[in-house]
């Protein structure tokens, strides 16, 4: 029964291991554990991608902190973002005053946060930064400044550790490339 049960079939490259995702979260949380020492940090998780990098940075970060999550989708097609972003669950608590920092999987061509933090901005947060686990590299400049970035990978679709396709891969804990087959088959 070639693959069909192993989550690891479809993946053709596994481009950040799981020790390096481990290892490069704790730097996250170093770095940001510094930057917000005499602060009221509020993580928000941006559902459902950066769930796993949410939780692990969250209990890498010897921080005081208060978690809040938003779920976004990107009308159009799944493979470029329109930028016109709709809100599928919004934070519970109010954000005004408070450090806010803005926990997403990766940024394509920012055009979803940058929808996003401007939402935020409206609403007074003390400051409002960003926590992309993921950059990927393009020509153009993105219309956005990202406070804390894990990898900058290449032009490619990725998935795993939150991330995925058709809503799968999202528990494989590192971040691959899928075989070309799996796209074919849709
Ligand atoms: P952007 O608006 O172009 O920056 O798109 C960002 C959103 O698209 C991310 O939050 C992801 O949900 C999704 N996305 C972009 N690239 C990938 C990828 O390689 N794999 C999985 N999801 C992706
Ligand atoms: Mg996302």
């Amino acid at each position: 029964m070639p693959g069909s049960s192993d989550i690891h079939h479809d993946i053709e490259e596994i481009l950040i291991a799981e020790p390096v995702l481990r290892a490069r979260v704790e730097e996250l949380a170093h770095a940001i554990a510094e930057d917000y020492a005499a602060k009221d940090l509020l993580l928000v998780g941006i559902l459902k991608g950066a769930i796993l990098f949410m939780v692990d940075l969250a209990r890498a970060l010897e921080l005081p902190l208060e978690m809040d999550f938003m779920a976004v989708s990107s009308y159009g097609n799944s493979t470029e973002s329109s930028g016109v972003v709709r809100i599928l669950k919004d934070l519970e608590h109010s954000i005004t005053g408070k450090h806010v920092l803005v926990v997403e999987d990766i940024v394509d061509s920012g055009l979803t946060l940058r929808y996003l933090l401007e939402n935020l901005e409206r609403r007074h947060p003390a400051s409002l930064r960003v926590c992309a686990l993921l950059d990927k590299e393009k020509v153009q400049d993105k219309p956005l400044e990202l406070a804390y970035i894990g990898f900058t990978i290449p032009d490619r679709f990725v998935v795993g550790y939150g991330l995925d396709y058709a809503q799968k891969y999202r528990n494989l804990p590192y971040i691959g490339v899928l075989k070309p087959s799996v796209y074919a088959e849709d």
